[in-house]
Parts: C-alpha cells; sequence; structure tokens
C-alpha cells in the first residue's frame, strides 16, 4: 500500500485560501483533510458546508472529512453536494454504527470511523472491521492543530495492523495529530499508510509545502 498525505487545512492561512489551496494543488497524491467540528463533540468550531461547497471548486484533491461532531447523521445528506471523497465520523459519537455505516457507504466512495486515543480498538466488534474504508486513529485529543503526538498510540496502529492483515482487510489506518518527519517514520513502519499533518506542513517559513510533504514520505 502507498502511503497518502492528507495536509489538514486546519492550520492553512485562512486568510489566504485561495492561494493555500494553490500550492496544494502543485504537489500531487495528496488528500485534503477538512477537520469539521461542532464547538460540542469537541472544545472548537470550524467550517462547514457553505465554505467546503466553494472550496471544491478549486482543488484538485480528494476531499478527507473528518467530522469531529456530535450528530454526524445531520451531515450524511448535505454534505453529499460538497464532494467528498472520504467521510470519517467519530465511533464515540453515535450507537448505531452499523447502520450508518450503510447508509455512508451507499453515498461516499469511502467511509471512515474514528477512534479517540482513549478508545481502544476493543469497543470495535469484528465484523464492523470489514465494513469501512478507513480507520483513523487520533494521535493527540483531538479538537486543535499543533498539539504533541502522544507516541503510545504506535501500539495502537500495530495492533490494528494485525487485526488487517490476520482477516485480509483492506481498510487504510490513518493517523491524524502531531504528525511530523520525526514520527512519520515510525507510523509507517508500523502499518499506517494515511497520516493527516496540518502544523508540520503549514508552519513551512517560506510555504514550500511541498519540501515537507517530501520529509514525510
Ligand atoms: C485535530 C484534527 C487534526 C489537526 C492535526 O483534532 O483532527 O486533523 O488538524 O493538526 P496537527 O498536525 O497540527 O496536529
Ligand atoms: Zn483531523
Amino acid at each position: 500500500m502507498s502511503v497518502i498525505i492528507s495536509p489538514s487545512l486546519l492550520s492553512a492561512d485562512f486568510l489566504d485560501l485561495r492561494k493555500e489551496i494553490e500550492r496544494l494543488n502543485s504537489i500531487d497524491d495528496l488528500w485534503l483533510h477538512l477537520d469539521i467540528m461542532d464547538s460540542h463533540f469537541v472544545p472548537n468550531l470550524t467550517f462547514g458546508e457553505p465554505v467546503l461547497n466553494k472550496l471544491q471548486t478549486i482543488t484538485k484533491h480528494k476531499l478527507d472529512a473528518h467530522f469531529m461532531v456530535t450528530n454526524p447523521e445531520f451531515f450524511a445528506d448535505s454534505f453529499k453536494k460538497v464532494g467528498l471523497h472520504n467521510f470519517t465520523f467519530h465511533w464515540e459519537a453515535i450507537i448505531h454504527h452499523d447502520r450508518f455505516i450503510s447508509y455512508l457507504k451507499n453515498i461516499y466512495p469511502s467511509v471512515g470511523i474514528s477512534l479517540n486515543p482513549s478508545t481502544p480498538l476493543s469497543s470495535v466488534p469484528d465484523y464492523i472491521w470489514g465494513k469501512v474504508d478507513l480507520v483513523l486513529l487520533m494521535s493527540v485529543n483531538p479538537g486543535f492543530g499543533g498539539q504533541s503526538f502522544i507516541p503510545e498510540i504506535v501500539d495502537k496502529v500495530i495492533a490494528l495492523d494485525e487485526i488487517r492483515h490476520k482477516n485480509k482487510f483492506s481498510f487504510q489506518i490513518q493517523v491524524d495529530g502531531g504528525v511530523t518527519d520525526q514520527n512519520a517514520g515510525y507510523l509507517i513502519q508500523s502499518g499506517a499508510n494515511n497520516l493527516v499533518a496540518g502544523s508540520y506542513i503549514f508552519s513551512e517559513p517560506n510555504k514550500d509545502y511541498q519540501s515537507r510533504i517530501n520529509k514525510i514520505r
């Protein structure tokens, strides 16, 4: 499996979004990670469908939406017109997981579940792993960019990779939070094949995002 890098727009310059998107358009093989927060599931509020509907017209990359919201069901239909490639919701946010995954599969090419750092893999029943396209393991507590990576998550990546390997599942393992060139190698060796990075990429002083992405790769 090749590794996908998904820059998180949360750390981009919101006063200069068009240029930020154009900078990313000059780089190949990215997803664009969109952190949708509701100030309820997490203590922060970001952007929603009206903003992303505009943004989709200028990006060339696949849209990777990460819903940190209490009611992801509210967003399933309205985000259809945004042209999302991947819809990830938090396992902790709902109770009817199986039904919601099936619903999303009829709408989106890729469906993901996300686990907070403190949510163990054992909270997901075995029969669910074969139904999702992506599993996002949070390596910070969700809500903000620029937090420090929680190193214990590497063991969780290894355990999830074992589940994937043993059962021949094909879901991607995505890691989100505090990803830099310092930990990307361990994560990839441990089985991650989709890395979200926000502050590490967008803090490049000359806005040479390609150089940061190359370092992660
Ligand atoms: C955090 C978000 C992340 C965040 C990552 O809750 O889900 O996607 O933007 O930012 P960094 O890479 O700065 O930790
Ligand atoms: Zn995210």
